[in-house]
């Protein structure tokens, strides 16, 4: 095949790696990005919270928690709450002289190093009277045999609540997760003490809330856009569960969390509204936050939409969260300053609602809710442009949507060979997007059955790549594509949806397949499209390409083979131009079996070989300026060369 490129652009692109967050999939935000080591922190979680239907505060557990000793005597208690947000606190109790104490496993696991972690806990002495309690916490293995780290401090507790704070630095880093952390006290079981909200971070990413590891490998793919909350989680199983920015901003005691849409622990928004927004400026992206617009998922599937008479305090909480991020002065930009940000964030694009295609939510969402949420965030805030979940259900006005693919690589090549004709009159974004199963079984449920995919495939990769490369020649109309779900606590009880960008335990991460392919186009973005004509239609040869200049005016060049053959192919540029290999650089990711994968217990199956300087193995320029290439098979290739 020979590839006729433009040597002169025909349109701009507007076309970028994006990223979705999604608060509490896979345990990815409370147990993931959120570097908090401590569950169920402030005694919060509920074995079933879905069967939390009114969201009601107080329904928490001593889940995760144990006591450190047999003659410990451990209890929940209701009263003396430490804040109205957080009702419930542990009392921890124990047999005169004997130890006592609480221990708390982590999100299945801790992984113990040798770095300064904050440790922050609220006590109270139980009795109410004052007593002196001292106390050891620390970091041990899970049978105590161990020790990594450790401290003492005496508690001068009264019935007031008291914070105390503290650095733990750990002697000794852990062999595997196997691990606690407890606080304990001998001598003074009988008195005891009330403890709540505890916390302990290990150092985070550049000053934010989120783990490092997590938080680099995102940064390092340079999404442009940053779509925030969610997902199903910003509409909540229930009513009374979706994302209420009121209860995600502020300080951690009057946080009160929520049932998660998809987790079984207890929603903590501790990665509440404005350290999402934070970590998104630190990655250097855009936010793109989505508003809630009156609709929840359950009772069974069959959704609850909030009737337009009632849509009012929905609409008014969403100018408010507005209000509140991007107001230079007046009530709103006030109390974002007490919360310790001064200038506004900045964004310009809202997504109002989540896939309201999905169920009944489309009855309602062009019915009216659209156009209602629309309507009042048009006028306060005329610069912004507003993102429609559908198009369906008679949605008038939309300039913008956000569509969703999840599908099989051959599904999702087929849909990459659609992107072309598409129309130039809504701008389209892809905010959630992922091959899912295998394509191998005849299995037609594409989320639940035999062919679901564990974790991204070669094979799954390039057809998101060839989606990618077909979004990208289309960069006029398609504005973003975020991979979906991206983190993934691999704990046994933890995950809820594969395959996934970026899957962890508490101290290993894995970049998937398809992580490298939005690591390639990420850090290989076009400013301008360079048309091709093809000696042969695209699709005879399975072969998926994107051709653009950056903005150093050079020529990047995508190509996707997703055949177990190697292909070679020729690019020659017109117009008069030619390509030049001084100055080139080349990347690619290339596999042997469709089927590879990247796991934790094999992190480096494919990954990407980088040609600092010139062009990949196979490929040659000729005399007559034509560039020659061997697609290896199953490869994904991105060659930048100068044009002159
Ligand atoms: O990414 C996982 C889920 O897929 C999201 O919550 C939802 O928007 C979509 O159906």
């Amino acid at each position: 095949v020979t590839y006729h490129v433009a040597g002169k652009p025909s349109r701009q692109s507007k076309f970028a790696i994006s990223a979705f967050i999604e608060t509490n999939i896979n345990s990815g935000t409370d147990g993931g990005l959120y570097a908090e080591i401590i569950r169920n922190r402030a005694f919060q979680d509920n074995k079933n919270s879905t069967l939390n239907v009114n969201n009601e505060l107080g329904q928490g557990t001593l889940l995760h928690w144990t006591g450190t000793s047999k003659s410990t005597n451990l209890s929940l208690s209701k009263a003396n709450s430490l804040s109205p947000a957080l009702p419930q606190s542990a009392i921890v109790h124990g047999d005169k002289g004997q130890t006592c104490g609480i221990a708390n496993a982590g999100y299945e696991g801790i992984s113990v190093t040798t770095e300064p972690h904050k440790l922050s806990f609220y006590a109270r002495s139980p009795t109410g009277r004052s007593s002196t309690v001292p106390v050891e916490f620390g970091l041990y293995s899970s049978d105590y045999a161990k020790t990594f780290g450790k401290q003492s401090m005496t508690l001068e507790l009264t019935g007031e609540w008291q914070q105390f704070q503290t650095t733990l630095t750990p002697s000794q880093a852990s062999t595997d997760n196997n691990n606690v952390f407890a606080i304990k006290t001998t001598g003074a079981c009988q008195d005891g003490f009330q403890v709540n909200l505890v916390s302990l971070m290990p150092p985070t990413w550049e000053g934010t809330v989120a783990r490092q590891d997590l938080a680099q490998a995102l940064a390092d793919i340079k999404p442009a856009f940053v779509r925030l909350p969610g997902g199903n989680d910003l509409e909540g199983n229930h009513l009374a569960a979706f994302f209420n920015w009121t209860n995600a901003v502020g300080d951690l005691k009057s946080r009160p969390g929520r049932n998660p849409t998809w987790t079984t622990s207890w929603n903590t928004e501790g990665l509440g509204l404005m350290e999402l927004m934070d970590l998104t400026e630190r990655w250097g992206s855009e936010a793109i936050l989505g508003v809630y617009a009156g609709y929840s998922l359950l009772p069974n599937l069959m959704g609850e939409a909030i009737p337009k008479s009632k849509l009012g305090p929905y609409i008014q909480s969403a100018l408010n969260e507005l209000h509140f991020l991007l107001d230079t002065s007046g009530r709103w930009a006030d109390l974002r300053r007490s919360y310790g940000r001064e200038q506004p964030y900045k964004f310009t694009n809202i997504e109002i609602g989540n896939e309201d295609w999905l169920g009944p939510a489309v009855n309602t969402y062009g019915a009216y809710r659209w156009g209602a949420f629309r309507d009042a965030i048009a006028k306060e805030f005329p610069q912004l442009n507003l993102i429609a979940s559908t198009l369906l259900g008679g949605v008038k006005g939309a300039k913008a949507v956000d569509d969703h693919i999840y599908a099989t690589p051959d599904k999702m090549i087929e849909f990459a060979e659609t992107l072309d004709a598409t129309p130039r009159n809504v701008t389209r974004w892809e905010l959630e997007f992922a091959v899912i199963n295998s394509g191998l079984t005849n299995d037609t449920d594409i989320y639940g059955g035999p062919g679901r995919l564990k974790h991204p495939t070669l094979v799954g990769a390039l057809a998101e790549a060839a989606f990618l490369a077909a979004a990208e020649r289309n960069g006029d109309v398609y504005y973003g594509a975020a991979y979906a779900p991206i983190f993934h606590n691999e704990g046994k009880n933890l995950t809820q949806w594969t395959p996934d960008l970026l899957s962890f335990n508490p101290g290993q991460m894995v970049k998937s397949t398809s992580y490298w392919i939005q690591y390639g186009w990420g850090n290989n973005r076009i400013a301008q499209i360079h048309d091709a004509k093809l000696s042969k239609p695209t699709n005879t040869s399975k072969i998926h390409h994107s051709f653009g200049s950056n903005a150093q005016g050079n020529l990047v060049a995508k190509l996707v083979n997703v055949n177990g053959s190697a292909k070679q192919i020729k690019v020659q540029v017109g117009d008069g131009k030619k390509v030049s290999t001084v100055g080139a650089k080349s990347w690619q990711v290339k596999g042997s079996d469709a089927q590879q994968a990247n796991t934790l217990n094999n992190p480096e199956s494919v990954t990407p070989q980088v040609y600092a300087s010139g062009l990949p193995e196979g490929a040659s320029l000729g005399a007559d300026g034509v560039l020659t290439m061997t697609l290896p098979a199953y490869s994904a290739t991105i060659v930048t060369v100068p044009l002159v």
